[in-house]
């Protein structure tokens, strides 16, 4: 786990400016290259802009992946939610993107909501509170378009007895001095969390026992939760019997405020799909921006979109490549000032969350088909 002076990064906290070339090089995964862009698309017709835009950078085994593919092996999909609150813009970076897979490869998608981790990691927040966000997140996440014959979302508290059975199998093999070491817990750090990483791991293998045999496994997450696939996952799959699991890592959707990502701890920063299009507006319009103290400077020498959080959501939530590299251009040419920058991206994200709350509440009708249960 990177803790240097300049970022950290790990499945609680991401502070500061990440420099993700660094992050590839410490967390030992392998940056996408272009060659494997092209393999995909030979599958897939198109391809994700977020994938095109690189905000997907960097995997584990995704090669791997499609050589099973190729060979006539489908593999499912797994990724989650730990519900601590309501899901912002970032947590749909993710499921939009796992959506487009689902669809292109017609996946299995295994949703885990950790509503024990989110409660034995925060110490304002009851097992009511958790599971009541799980299913208020699950209606975000049937919001995103997954198919709901094959999509299966679960509680961990609620769909324990499954997941029991094979966390304690996982966790036999996990010693306290390698979780100490992954994800940096203390003597004070409460023995639930202790044990958590084996409840992550076990949807890496759930289809595989589910169905009574070896099914590969892909994950698409931001790169925070990388330290579970890395420390625990994929070191004792095969002690299991089972694949190693894949991943695909996206980069962190920043915060309206200066450096580190998209947070709910954050609560300003951060832009939440249930919010009103008046607070959405009023948190874009003060927000940080790349831009110069004052109008002639950003005129004369312009603006900075990389660090740029108004220039990062249009990446996001624009589809056409050009619109996104003129908001670019037109930024650091000094010609499009901060003002005017972020009144089009409140109408942007307006439009997303208008439409995206009407899905949501659509969900309500079909949330129960999409729940997992014992
Ligand atoms: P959580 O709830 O912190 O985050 C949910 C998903 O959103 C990603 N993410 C972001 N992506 C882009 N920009 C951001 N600002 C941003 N913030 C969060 C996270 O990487 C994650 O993919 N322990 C997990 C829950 C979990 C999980 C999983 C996640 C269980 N199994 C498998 C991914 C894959 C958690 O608390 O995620």
């Amino acid at each position: 786990m990177p803790k240097k002076a300049s970022f950290i990064v790990t499945p609680w906290e991401v502070k500061g400016e990440v420099d993700y070339e660094k992050l590839i090089r410490e967390f030992g995964t392998t940056g996408i290259t272009d060659d494997l862009i092209d393999r995909l698309a030979k599958h897939t017709g198109d391809i994700h802009p977020l994938l095109r835009r690189k905000v997907f950078f960097s995997h584990r085994d995704l090669d791997w992946i499609l050589d099973k593919y190729e060979a006539g092996e489908k593999f499912f999909l797994y990724t989650g939610r730990g519900p601590s609150g309501h899901t912002h813009l970032g947590h749909l970076v993710p499921w939009f993107f796992t959506q487009w897979l689902q669809e292109k490869f017609g996946a299995e998608l295994y949703f885990q909501m950790t509503d024990d981790e989110k409660f034995l990691h925060n110490p304002g927040l009851t097992l009511k509170d958790t599971v009541g966000y799980t299913y208020e997140n699950a209606l975000d996440i049937i919001a995103c378009g997954f198919d709901p014959e094959k999509t299966f979302i679960f509680s961990d508290i609620e769909y324990s007895k499954t997941l029991y059975q094979i966390a304690v199998k996982v966790a036999k093999h996990i010693t306290f001095s390698t979780v100490k070491a992954v994800f940096g817990f203390e003597n004070s750090t409460n023995i639930g969390m202790a044990f958590f990483p084996a409840i992550q791991a076990v949807p890496c293998f759930l289809p595989s026992v589910l169905k009574g045999r070896n099914i590969p496994c892909l994950i698409p997450a931001a790169i925070d939760q990388d330290p579970y696939w890395r420390g625990v996952a994929r070191a004792i799959a095969p002690k299991l019997g089972f694949y190693k699991p894949a991943q695909i890592h996206s980069k962190f959707i920043p915060g309206l405020g200066k450096g580190g990502k998209m947070s709910a701890s954050e609560p300003e920063t951060a832009i939440f799909t249930v919010d009103t299009p008046k607070t959405a507006h009023d948190k874009i319009m003060n927000s940080f921006t790349g831009g110069r103290a004052t109008v002639q400077e950003q005129r004369e020498k312009g603006g900075t979109p990389d660090i740029c959080p108004v220039y990062h959501y249009y990446t996001v939530f624009l589809k056409d490549d050009k619109e996104v590299e003129e908001v670019y251009r037109r930024c650091k040419s000094g010609d499009l000032l901060c003002g005017e920058d972020k009144l089009r991206l409140s109408e942007v994200v307006k439009n997303f969350l208008k439409e995206h709350q009407r899905k949501r509440e659509e969900a309500k009708k079909v949330l129960e088909k999409f729940m997992l249960r014992d």
